[in-house]
């Protein structure tokens, strides 16, 4: 065991084991219930998981081969954080399904003329729940596809066409079409 490795194994045999006595421990333990904390809004989860995450799978380098295809370097580091944005990407499904989850109230200062106010969203998607949930499943399924591709370090599921780009745009698309933007 390399050294770096020995004093990992000490601290998580004895730190946890020292910070099992610490006072702040004793506090958290005190309090076992746990409910979901639904403070961030779907337009915040959108912004900071989904959007990040969905770019690096489309444009996953700068580097294009003669037929435009994207050159994925054979790289743990490289292959690794393909897969954990598709990780990402198949959580955003979980986290904007979770019951008490909101939609923006930003959008009102925002673009309130281009896009539905929170009041008629939240309307929306009680009456149009099966297809919020479709879009939905369509969300874990790409995501699902995109980290297999990953472990198995399959280049062509990078590529627009043919590839899982055409068709990831396609779901993000649809479900805004539907949810995001007025009639
Ligand atoms: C199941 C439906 C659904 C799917 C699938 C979905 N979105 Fe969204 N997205 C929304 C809704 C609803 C909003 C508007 C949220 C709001 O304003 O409250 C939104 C808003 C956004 C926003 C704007 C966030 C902001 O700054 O306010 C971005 C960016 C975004 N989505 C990216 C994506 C991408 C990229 C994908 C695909 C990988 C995707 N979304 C898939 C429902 C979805």
């Amino acid at each position: 065991m390399k050294i770096a490795g020995l004093l990992k194994y000490i601290f998580m045999v004895f730190g946890f084991w020292v910070i099992g006595l610490s006072p702040a421990w004793a506090q958290i333990e005190a309090s076992p219930t746990f409910s979901y904390d639904t403070r961030h809004t779907i337009s915040e989860i959108m912004s900071t998981m989904a959007d990040p995450a969905a770019w690096v799978l489309w444009n996953p380098t700068e580097e294009f081969d003669d037929d435009g295809s994207f050159v994925i370097p054979d790289d743990d580091d490289f292959w690794n954080n393909l897969r954990n944005k598709a990780v990402i990407l198949g959580e955003v499904a979980n986290l904007i399904n979770m019951p008490g989850r909101v939609s923006n109230n930003r959008r009102e200062e925002t673009a309130a003329e281009v896009v539905l106010s929170a009041e008629e969203f939240e309307a929306l998607i009680k009456e149009q729940r099966p297809a919020w949930e479709a879009y939905s499943a369509a969300l874990t399924n790409i995501a699902a596809q995109y980290y297999q591709a990953a472990q198995a370090r399959d280049a062509s599921a990078y590529d627009w066409e043919g590839g899982l780009g055409a068709q990831m745009n396609t779901v993000c698309a649809s479900c805004h079409l539907q949810f995001w933007y007025p009639k």
